[in-house]
């Protein structure tokens, strides 16, 4: 019998309140999308291609289309058909997560000594340079994976805005300037990449068209062939011959094999968060991992003495990064130790080695079976950012793609097999081209990531979302071998509460194992920092060039609010726009 005294009142009012509260909470667990669209890219005009897409009913995967292959157009230099790249995927609906790999194989007439001279030096330029350098691509296959699994489109409907960006050109801006000049020589060196991007051999002018058609038609015959279109037929004729006119090694069978994987990412736990990340051929996720494995194996922290955080940091990252030199490959030709490298003990040890007061000098860590040269740096250039490029779209479901694309080097190899308006990668540089021997960006490897027919090169690109009680992220950057150490700091900065403009603008500093230095863009450490860094027996070696040009979605589900940005230091955009209305443009313009 209910007891209707003021008393038992005073003890159901308050079970009533928690129970309503409970009820709102699970109504919003439940939730499963944000109801709003969310992108965020390296270029207006690939962002405006997404929201496009969206507005005429696409969800997240086809935007994803939209944006790779406009990306492709309109930042030539970055990423493109003949490029690859990794795609994390969430679905809302079953809450299915996996990584699309597009990444490129090599030939099946590679082999180790491919870039030795007959005295097995490593011949300048030649994994850099021309179609000897291309691996083959996988973005075509990773276009019509992604409409046909995973899409509500057509492919065609979704390459539209890049077919139509094409056909009409675009004008030159500063960006592709600097890039094109400074691969001035790879472009020149073939007829196709110099009628397109340069004029009788110079550098256009800042604002001229570059109209692509070829590309354009390209385009057109995998919207109606999907990526047979591509590694079949007419085109795959016109690449393999150009390809080995020009000195490379491409078959037909090496394009008509070329298979896309899907992988499951890795996913890690850290401060009560699930972060999914990039699994091999990439190292992002694992090393990552590692990296949060030590913070965590000293109680989930670093205090709060900035000198002991970047210290314990760095340390962390020299360990990973001499991890993957020596253990990480394609994970279908080699044993990857994923479950050793991401074990708690294993990240006890490591994190029992880190003195906590002096840089372990990387020669003292053992590298076995390595004479790792710390060689020379290969161009002024390595570090650039305007190359790869990264996107990350939630759609108003709760959807979401990071993606992380490439040719490698800016505008990949410079060459365009005759007939097809296709820029060809050189991501071969990515394997070691021999043992120890660093790459364009310093990184050195072994046996693990050595040149074999159809394997893929060891890659950095970390596409990343990150998954806690009331937040979820999307996030990823451009950037060589720092791409994983800054979606590190972005990670951090997202589980200590920072929004998607902070995550973005944050200072980065990065290192690597080889060269045994730590990497900072300005203002990233302070001076008394790095007097105390010193002090430690830490070089430091302050970076003129920004890093990264990372790109964040943010939905935080709490507070039902959605949070874009593109980093300053690049010229992308990034818009929240609600369904069938006008998008709202937010981030760079
Ligand atoms: O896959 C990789 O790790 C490299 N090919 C990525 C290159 C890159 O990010 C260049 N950007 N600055």
């Amino acid at each position: 019998m209910i007891d209707p005294s003021p008393r038992h009142l005073a003890w159901l009012a308050p079970r009533f309140l928690l129970f309503f509260v409970l009820l709102l909470f699970a109504g919003q667990s439940l939730q499963a999308g944000p109801g709003q669209h969310a992108v965020a890219s390296a270029h207006p005009l690939a962002t405006a291609a997404a929201q496009e897409v969206l507005a005429a009913g696409g969800n997240a995967f086809d935007a994803a289309v939209a944006v790779t292959a406009a990306l492709g157009v309109v930042e030539p230099q970055g990423s493109g058909l003949g490029g690859g790249g990794f795609f994390l995927l969430h679905r809302a609906d079953d809450g299915y997560s996996v990584m699309v790999d597009a990444r490129e194989t090599a030939p099946a007439a590679a082999h180790p000594d491919l870039y030795l001279d007959a005295d097995g030096e490593v011949i300048p330029g030649l994994s850099l340079d021309g179609p000897l350098a291309a691996g083959i691509p996988g973005m075509p296959a990773a276009l019509g994976h992604l409409a046909a699994n995973y899409g509500r489109l057509s492919l065609a409907d979704s390459l539209g805005p890049a077919i139509r960006l094409a056909e009409e050109g675009l004008p030159v801006d500063a960006t592709f300037l600097q890039m094109a000049r400074f691969r001035l020589q790879a472009l020149s060196d073939g007829a196709d990449a110099a009628r397109v991007f340069l004029r009788e051999g110079e550098l256009p002018e800042e604002g001229e068209a570059i109209v692509q058609p070829q590309l354009a038609a390209t385009l057109r015959r995998i919207a109606d062939r999907g990526p047979a279109g591509f590694y079949e037929g007419e085109i795959a004729q016109r690449l393999v011959e150009g390809v080995r006119a020009a000195g490379g090694i491409w078959t037909l069978e090496d394009l008509a094999n070329y298979e896309l994987v899907e992988r499951e990412p890795v996913v890690l736990h850290y401060r009560g968060a699930r972060i999914v990340s990039a699994s091999p051929p990439s190292s992002g996720g694992i090393a990552i991992g590692q990296m949060l494995n030590i913070l965590a194996a000293g109680g989930n922290g670093y205090g709060d003495d900035e000198v002991q955080r970047v210290h314990l940091l760095v340390e962390a990252m020299r360990r990973a990064y001499r991890d993957r030199a020596l253990y990480l490959g394609d994970p279908d030709h080699v044993d990857v130790p994923v479950a050793r490298l991401l074990s708690a003990e294993y990240a006890s040890r490591l994190r029992a080695d880190i003195d906590p007061d002096r840089a372990t000098p990387s020669a003292e860590l053992p590298l076995e079976a390595a004479d790792a040269a710390a060689g020379p740096e290969r161009s002024a250039l390595d570090r650039e950012s305007e190359q790869t490029t990264h996107f990350s779209v939630m759609d108003a479901e709760g959807n979401r793609v990071a993606a992380t694309i490439t040719l490698n080097y800016p505008f990949g190899s410079g060459f365009m097999p005759p007939g097809t308006g296709v820029l060809l990668n050189n991501e071969m540089d990515d394997f070691a081209a021999r043992p120890g021997e660093p790459n364009v960006y310093g990184l050195i490897g072994f046996e693990a990531n050595a040149i074999r027919p159809h394997r893929r090169p060891l890659s950095s690109m970390s596409p990343t979302f990150v998954e806690t009680a009331d937040r979820v992220a999307v996030l990823g950057t451009p950037g060589g071998s720092r791409i994983i150490t800054m979606v590190l700091q972005g990670i951090l900065a997202i589980l200590d509460g920072a929004g998607a403009a902070e995550v973005v603008q944050a200072r980065r500093f990065h290192h690597q194992y080889l060269p045994d230095r730590i990497e900072y863009e300005t203002g990233a450490l302070g001076s008394r920092v790095q007097l105390q860094l010193a002090r430690r027996g830490h070089a430091l070696s302050p970076q003129v060039r920004p890093f990264g040009n990372m790109q964040v979605v943010i939905w935080d589900r709490t507070h039902d609010r959605i949070e874009v940005a593109s980093d300053p230091r690049g010229n992308g955009s990034a818009a929240v726009f609600t369904p069938a209305t006008a998008p709202e443009q937010r981030g760079a313009p």
